[in-house]
């Protein structure tokens, strides 16, 4: 059996534990998020992502902060990813002070750049209109991120929906590396020119979506509902959801699976004590690949630095 290490190491000399937890979550369900967030730790999650546009930083902060308070977990075991929004990008140092404080937290582990997209002050709208663009400039983005890292704010930054090309022009005047790079990823989208580029990087790979964000508005169930899939799972008497999550761990990223029912909490942890064979590896690895979140609401043809999605994608999609 192969044996994966629950953490791997990043540039930036910080270590990322394999299994994150996912926190998106639309308001109905924030209190769930939060008894969610207590359930994880107790199964034994220790990287949370949440990000500002989801909303869910002050309930996340919450479930932390209790645990802390309570004894069952301290802040230097858990890793906390947070993401800025596309309409702060004026100022990545405040937009990250005000994440810290939504999470009642010192310190990130983690701040990314959330989407290469930049928006007027305000603007939420996943498909924002023509007036809502702003010309965009990753440069100076990035020397807000630097300099996020230089004030202690965070101990680590990176990208997220980055293509290869972009990281590229990113690493070309980076004075710190972006130490991850976090896009969808799961076998239906395997992101292998990505995964390739930034390994040769030294950027470590996390995956979201690693289910195809399944049930949701903006996912598809065609990941858990694939048959491959599901004779795989079969064979091992494990379910999808667990062979989608040790498939992500053998390729070396790290999963950021999210559910809010205990049950499948669990489930989604129980990857560590069995593996997958080469057999199941190569059936995977013919699998067409289709991707899932593509943004489309991104693209116009006058305000928007992306005319087509393959320009959002640089060719990546
Ligand atoms: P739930 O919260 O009811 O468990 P992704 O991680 O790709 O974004 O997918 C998240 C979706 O997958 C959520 O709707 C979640 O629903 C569901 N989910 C998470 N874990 C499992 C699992 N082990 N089996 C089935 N569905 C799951």
């Amino acid at each position: 059996m192969e044996i994966i290490e629950r953490v791997s190491q990043l540039n930036s000399g910080m270590k990322i534990p394999r299994i994150g937890f996912g926190t998106a979550a639309s308001p109905q369900n924030i209190i769930q998020m939060k008894q969610a967030v207590a359930t994880a730790l107790k199964v034994g999650y220790k990287h949370f992502d949440t990000a500002s546009i989801y909303g869910t930083e002050p309930a996340l902060g919450e479930a932390l902060s209790e645990a802390f308070r309570n004894g069952i977990a301290k802040r230097d075991d858990v890793f906390v990813t947070s993401k800025m929004y596309a309409a702060d990008h004026d100022d990545p140092v405040s937009a990250l002070k005000t994440s810290l404080k939504n999470l009642q937290l010192e310190y990130l582990d983690l701040y990314l750049i959330h989407w290469p997209i930049n928006l007027r002050k305000g603007v939420s709208h996943p498909s924002p209109k023509e007036e809502d663009f702003l010309p965009l400039d990753i440069e100076s983005i990035w020397r807000g991120m630097e300099q996020c890292v230089e004030l202690g704010l965070t101990k680590s930054i990176g990208v997220s929906n980055f293509s290869s090309k972009k990281i590229g022009d990113l690493l070309s005047y980076a004075k710190i590396s972006p130490a991850v790079s976090q896009v969808e990823m799961h076998p239906l989208w395997q992101q292998k020119k990505l995964r390739d580029y930034c390994s040769n990087a030294n950027i470590h790979v996390s995956a979201y979506s690693p289910l195809g964000a399944f049930g949701t508005y903006y996912g598809s169930n065609s990941v858990m509902e694939n048959s491959v899939l599901r004779e795989i799972a079969e064979k091992h008497g494990r379910t999808v959801a667990q062979v989608l999550l040790r498939w992500g761990l053998e390729q070396g990223v790290s999963v950021l699976p999210k559910s809010y029912n205990s049950c499948r909490i669990t489930e989604n942890y129980q990857v560590f004590e069995w593996s997958l064979t080469e057999e199941d590896h190569e059936k995977i690895s013919k699998l067409p690949q289709k991707k899932i979140v593509r943004r489309e609401g991104l693209i116009n043809s006058t305000t928007s630095p992306y005319k087509t999605i393959q320009d959002l994608w640089d060719g990546e999609i």
